[in-house]
């Protein structure tokens, strides 16, 4: 990850979160008449899905669907923000299954499909903060990543929980840099992985996720740094030991395992102290554990986190 300011994405002539307040209105209007029955599966129109409000949701202004789709990293497409949205259409998200194994009782390969019915659909609108010093409120829509692991009953030894992202040159171009030891990898302690704020997120804006930002199913954990989030996820293991991280391997100096957003532990390149919504003019103030410290600051009692950064 660069240095460079975060510079604003191209102004968007259409408003699709409009649209999507009209969706769930027409939404609301088909449940109230009764009609919920006639929609399949709980699907809404034109394959998006019924989701529910989630407590933990900001009520922050939503950055919009394009920018947050047109201003991506997932570096097996390049690392120019603009290379995902360009590169990743042509990634196959079906078939695709996840394997959930290591430190548990019933170890299980899991479809897609199947696993997005695990647990009802939430919307999760988070905050996201990148270590580059750039943030967005992102309306995700995902489930809780404990309700994954509750399916394969994690054993007492299972302390870590490591994440491992696909890595497949003939799909994606970015996989035959050397810029990081593919597969992108990266790893929780297992109360984090529980904590109901860690979601998998299947969508975003009500519809399935764009490839760019991880399809088919990717990591949020919005306390921590936007790397921390893996990307189009194959296996997650439950390990004893801490597992290694990708950005770790690459630069151990700069990010360390926790990656709590704290603006008073500077990257050894620049300041961690503000940020800049994208769409914004001005720069902000960035929160400790990007404003969810509330949730959050309990799991880090009594450790120092200029050490465990
Ligand atoms: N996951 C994979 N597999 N590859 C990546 O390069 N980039 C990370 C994270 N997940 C990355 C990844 C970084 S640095 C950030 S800030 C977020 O994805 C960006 O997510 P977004 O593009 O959906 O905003």
């Amino acid at each position: 990850m660069s240095n460079t300011p975060a510079s604003t994405p191209r102004p968007s002539e259409i408003t699709p979160e409009a649209w999507y307040l009209n969706r769930r209105q027409w939404m609301a209007g088909a449940m109230g008449l009764g009609l919920s029955a006639l929609l399949p599966g709980w699907a809404g129109a034109a394959g998006t899905w019924a989701t529910r409000p989630s407590r933990f949701s900001t009520d922050e202004e939503k950055n919009r669907f394009e920018q947050i789709t047109q201003y991506n990293n997932y570096y097996e497409f390049g690392t120019d923000k603009e290379d995902p949205a360009q590169y990743a259409g042509t990634l196959k998200t079906r078939p695709w299954t996840v394997r959930v194994e290591g430190e548990c009782e019933a170890p299980r390969t899991f479809d897609i499909d199947t696993l997005m019915k695990l647990a009802p659909l939430e919307d999760r609108v988070y905050r996201l903060r990148c270590v580059e010093g750039w943030s967005m409120v992102i309306p995700w829509v995902g489930f809780e990543l404990n309700a994954l692991l509750r399916q394969v009953k994690p054993t007492s030894r299972a302390r870590y929980v490591e994440f491992t992202t696909l890595a497949d040159p003939r799909q994606m171009p970015g996989v035959r840099s050397r810029v990081l030891d593919w597969p992108y990898t990266e790893g929780l302690r297992i109360d984090e992985a529980m904590h109901p704020l860690t979601i998998l997120a299947v969508g975003l804006y009500g519809k399935p996720l764009p490839n760019q930002n991880g399809a088919p199913i990717r990591l949020v954990v919005p306390w921590k740094y936007g790397f921390k989030s893996a990307k189009s996820i194959v296996r997650i293991r439950l390990t004893d030991t801490q597992p290694a991280t990708a950005w770790n391997k690459a630069a151990p100096q700069e990010y360390g395992f926790y990656s709590n957003v704290n603006p008073e532990v500077d990257h050894p390149r620049w300041s961690q102290a503000t940020e800049r919504r994208i769409g914004d003019l001005l720069r902000r103030k960035t929160l400790l554990f990007n404003g969810y410290g509330n949730e959050v600051a309990r799991l880090y009692q009594g450790m120092d986190l200029r050490k465990f950064y």
